[in-house]
């Protein structure tokens, strides 16, 4: 039985991974975890069984996770844990060098010493920048980051290639589009205006809200990451993506029609709760992905349509409405005011 270490797995996207593992895979899983803000057992509890074991821990804790290695023999890493929202590391960088940059140094220095067949680390399409009126980018296209965030996940993608070439560390980087979907914590947009359209609250568009993205389910990432892991060739880089592109205001009103339909009202009187609010500093308008490579070397493609992965996320927050006031009690208010009431604070 192989057994995967997967750091961040009580994050959003690395919940799904574990419960995509358990459901598909008869392998056992290390799920490492600090438990930060975004950090939450709820989302595995219904996953306690003997495959699984949390280990509650910082990445950059090298000595932990040394041992982990050691006790666990892992045939894989695969890496989710990071500080993820770019407001924040606008308000702070300093988390953000220190999990995504030092953590990921912490966690390459930790399997020279106890090797491993595959480390796979999970990156972002916004390392390559803003795409604004340019070709979509394949995994060759140069990088160029522009919020703080970005750039602690570039300097960690180049720090895993740099740990491949010089110590031959059996890396594989992906590089995905903007995810959506259950557990995702409600700074991120869809959640965040799913959470507020149930509350009575306003729906925050930055700037003029033509900004584009490219949406992708996270259960579609999931299965990619795990095609990537099993049949990945190593050294490589994969983009995963829909090329599903939506603008942020397309997306707000596809959330009031799917909250009208599941609560039998009027999307009119959500919409006329959307305001336009000062832009973030440094807001690219637009990510695109050419994902040839994972499509064709893998064989992934997606599985879900936006229309309908936005109603069934819609579904999931309005069937888990004390999830989201547990987790957006406490240190979310203070957040929520410096980014919306303060509107960045300095600018
Ligand atoms: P998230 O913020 O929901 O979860 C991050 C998880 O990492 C949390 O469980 C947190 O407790 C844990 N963590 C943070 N710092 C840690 C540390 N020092 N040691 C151990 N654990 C730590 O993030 P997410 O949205 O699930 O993103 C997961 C990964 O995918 C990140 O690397 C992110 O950069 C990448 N990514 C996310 C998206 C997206 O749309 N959410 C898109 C592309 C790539
Ligand atoms: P976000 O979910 O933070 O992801 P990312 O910045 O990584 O793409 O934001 C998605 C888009 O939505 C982005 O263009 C910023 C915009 N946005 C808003 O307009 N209002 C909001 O309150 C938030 C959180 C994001």
């Amino acid at each position: 039985m192989k057994t995967v270490l997967v750091t961040g797995g009580c994050g959003f996207i690395g919940s799904n991974f574990v419960r995509l593992l358990s459901a598909d895979t008869d392998w056992r899983v290390i799920n490492f975890d600090k438990l930060t803000y975004a950090g939450n057992l709820e989302n595995v509890a219904d996953l306690y069984h003997e495959r699984i074991r949390f280990v509650q821990g910082d990445i950059c804790d090298r000595a932990l996770v040394e041992r982990i290695l050691k006790e666990e023999k892992p045939w894989a890493v695969v890496n989710f844990a990071a500080e993820s929202h770019v407001d924040r590391s606008i308000l702070d960088a300093l988390p953000f060098l220190q999990t995504n940059i030092g953590g990921v140094q912490s966690l390459l220095e930790a399997v020279r010493k106890y090797p491993v067949d595959r480390f796979l680390h999970i990156s972002t399409d916004e390392v390559y920048g803003d795409k604004e009126g340019k070709e979509p980018s394949t995994e060759e296209s140069s990088l160029s980051p522009s919020s703080p965030y970005a750039a602690t996940k570039a300097a960690a993608d180049l720090l895993c290639l740099s740990y491949r070439r010089t110590y031959g560390l059996p890396i594989i980087v992906t590089r995905s589009s903007n995810n959506y979907g259950p557990y995702q914590f409600p700074e991120k947009l869809i959640p965040l205006l799913i959470r507020n359209g149930l509350n009575e609250l306003e729906l925050p568009v930055y700037g003029d809200g033509k900004q584009i993205r490219d949406w992708l389910f996270v259960e579609d990432n999931c299965r990619a990451i795990l095609g990537v892991l099993e049949k990945g060739k190593v050294g490589s880089i994969y983009n995963i993506g829909t090329s599903e592109e939506r603008t942020n205001l397309d997306v707000v009103h596809g959330i009031c029609a799917a909250i009208a339909l599941r609560q039998g009202a009027e999307s009119e009187k959500l919409e006329a709760r959307i305001r336009f609010v000062t832009d973030r500093p440094g807001h690219d308008r637009r990510y695109a992905l050419d994902t040839t490579k994972v499509r064709t070397e893998i064989g992934w493609k997606p599985r879900a349509v936006f229309v309908t992965g936005l109603k069934q996320t819609v579904d999931w927050y309005l069937d888990h409405s004390e999830w989201i006031s547990r987790v957006t009690s406490g240190e979310y208010r203070k957040y929520y005011d410096s980014v919306y009431a303060q509107a960045w604070g300095t600018t």
